[in-house]
């Protein structure tokens, strides 16, 4: 069933260019779909403004895939098929832009995803695309803080056991702060929906880590970093370290002051003063009267590279579409934007800390 335009929303006209999205609207990372469609309608907004691309107005068709892998499906075929969209925008979590990108891929379709970051979601062919770094530098900035930042020697790991994201990240922590000299001391795991960490929080403070990954999403990350204060009594000189899934006002409202003292890594913070965040910041907090966070800006990134491809390849015509994407170079809010062969980019991430509820940005780390 379509979902009806939102208000301001015009459906699409004869000769406009259509762009579609995938995006996690609502559900358990529903903020992360509604900050990657404000990012994007924003770029559609500054784009028709200069007179829309190839001089035919821009216009987005957002799906709610619900953040699971089956509406993420369904969502991209309606979104192809029914809407004759020329791209798309999503999905957020690596899961689920599995699921849809070999619908894109087959319906020669370019799908970018903004923020997916774990390394099998391009290797599903050659329309797949992303704004995003990928795991394997991510996770390396993560145990190289706790080795060499932090001095840590014992961690545990907390994944997901349903999401390709989680798992994926932390093998590479445990790779690489093994290969730093460092053990891991506990391994547990859960799944999303999941309320009660009690019992697997208490067997990973008994294994006395100096530092607790948990590469998961603010849903699941905030309720651990609550109990784990609040129940279990973990104490404050052991650091929660994560990765950009904890990037979410929401984190706040389930850990509230559980969340200070501990570090993620992220693809953009606010506090970077760089001409892009300062222009795409400007224009945000104009139009929605907030700070972006991450998934904003990588959305918009991601929408840009489309954009920018259809304006190089005077078309949206699919291959030469694809072949324009390819070989974009942009230099982006979340950072300089080149694809390399396997159609990611090579990113810096920076280090955020937690304080007073807050995000605050620590460090850079380049590739
Ligand atoms: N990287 C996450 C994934 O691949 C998604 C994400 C990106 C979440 C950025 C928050 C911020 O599943």
């Amino acid at each position: 069933e379509p979902a009806a335009p939102a208000a301001g929303e015009q459906p699409a006209a004869e000769g406009d260019i259509i762009i579609g999205g995938i995006l996690p609207m609502t559900g358990a990372i529903a903020t992360f779909g509604q900050s990657s469609k404000k990012g994007v309608d924003l770029l559609v907004e500054q784009v028709n403004a200069q007179g829309g691309v190839l001089g035919r107005k821009v216009v987005f068709v957002a799906e709610d895939t619900k953040s699971t892998q089956a509406d993420s499906a369904t969502a991209i075929q309606k979104l192809i098929q029914q809407d004759k969209v020329v791209a798309v925008v999503g999905e957020v979590a690596s899961s689920n832009s599995l699921a849809a990108g070999p619908i894109a891929q087959d319906a020669k379709v370019p799908m970018v995803s903004g923020s997916s970051t774990n390394p099998a979601v391009t290797e599903v062919g050659d329309y797949i695309f992303r704004a995003a770094f990928i795991d394997p530098f991510q996770g390396a900035v993560m145990a190289n803080f706790a080795s060499k930042d932090l001095k840590a020697v014992k961690a545990a790991i907390m994944t997901d056991a349903n999401s390709d994201y989680s798992i994926g990240l932390g093998n590479v922590f445990k790779e690489v702060f093994t290969a730093n000299g460092g053990s891991i001391v506990s391994e547990v795991s859960f799944v999303s929906g999941d309320t009660d960490f009690n019992t697997i929080l208490t067997t990973v403070k008994n294994a006395k880590p100096d530092v607790v990954f948990v590469p998961s999403y603010y849903d699941t990350v905030g309720l651990i970093l609550n109990q784990a204060k609040n129940n279990v009594g973990f104490p404050a000189e052991v650091k929660f370290l994560g990765g950009d899934g904890w990037d979410s006002p929401a984190l706040f409202e389930l850990a509230g002051d559980a969340a200070d003292g501990h570090y993620f890594s992220n693809h953009y913070s606010p506090d970077v003063d760089s001409p892009e965040v300062k222009a795409f910041i400007d224009a945000y907090q104009a139009k929605y009267n907030e700070v972006p966070d991450a998934l904003a800006a990588l959305a918009y990134d991601a929408a840009n590279m489309i954009l920018k491809g259809i304006e190089k390849a005077g078309t949206t015509e699919g291959p030469a579409l694809r072949d324009a994407i390819a070989a974009i170079e942009l230099n982006a809010v979340t950072g300089k934007i080149k694809l390399n062969e396997k159609r990611d980019p090579v990113k810096s991430a920076v280090v955020i800390i937690v304080e007073d509820q807050k995000q605050k940005y620590f460090t850079t780390v380049n590739p």
